[in-house]
């Protein structure tokens, strides 16, 4: 899966108030299967991108094309349906569904299909060592663990592409790197496209495409 982004904005506009411009003439191409890190310091707009990339936020103008579609032409039940089938996102906290098992909520994704999914998410759960977690609750399990049962939950649709927001934020070092190369080998494996949003000097000395974000362009 191709992602082309032309001159893209985001700007939040209040009654009363300053405009406030975030992205600025973001112009940028991830190929599919590429490994991206995302970096640049708090507040720039990292999360924003990657939200809009994801299809989870329309910018404010500007393009994004997957595979040749202009992706925010379409209506958000069009959107729906393409993030439902090609994408992957985990998120800084990882908002699993307390009242779930690890097994459900890996399929929450999936739901009307869980039963034949249901090997699948065992499978992806083993990768992640956390088979033997399967019926335990998110609340018993640690930040890392929980962590990578979000990131077994946006594996489930076999992503095209993955995006993860500081998916490491508030682990351990040890812990982080371990989700982080969880990441990258996810997508060596599959073929998708991986975009990382970190504060990790070392991936990005292990030189992997970086892309710094500062004042609201890339640099
Ligand atoms: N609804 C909103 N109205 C006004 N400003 C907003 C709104 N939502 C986000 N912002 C601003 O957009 C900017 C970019 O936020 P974003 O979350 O994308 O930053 P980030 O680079 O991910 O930062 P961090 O590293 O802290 O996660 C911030 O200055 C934030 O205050
Ligand atoms: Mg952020």
């Amino acid at each position: 899966m191709n992602i082309k982004v032309e001159n893209l904005n985001k700007q939040y506009t209040k009654k009363n108030s300053v405009d406030v411009k975030i992205l600025k003439n973001i112009n940028l191409e991830i190929k599919s299967g590429q490994k991206v890190v995302l970096i640049g310091p708090s507040g720039v707009g990292k999360s924003t991108l990657i939200h809009i990339l994801g299809l989870m936020d329309r910018p404010t103008s500007g393009k994004v094309y997957i595979d040749g579609i202009d992706c925010f032409d379409k209506d958000d039940k069009y959107l729906r349906v393409i993030r439902r089938n090609y994408i992957g996102f985990v998120f800084q906290f990882h908002y699993l569904m307390p009242d779930f098992t690890v097994l459900e909520n890996i399929l929450i994704p999936v739901w009307k299909n869980k039963e034949l999914k249901l090997k699948q998410a065992q499978g992806i759960l083993n990768k992640a060592g956390l088979l033997h977690r399967q019926a335990h609750y998110p609340s018993e399990l640690s930040g890392g663990e929980q962590q990578r049962v979000a990131i077994a939950r946006a594996l489930i649709n076999n992503p095209r592409v993955i995006f993860a927001d500081e998916p490491t934020g508030n682990l351990d070092r040890r812990t982080g790197l371990e989700i982080e190369n969880l990441l990258f080998d996810v997508s060596t494996n599959t073929g998708a496209a991986l975009v990382l949003v970190t504060h990790d000097e070392d991936l990005v000395k292990k030189a992997y495409r970086v892309i710094k974000i500062i004042d609201g362009c890339i640099l």
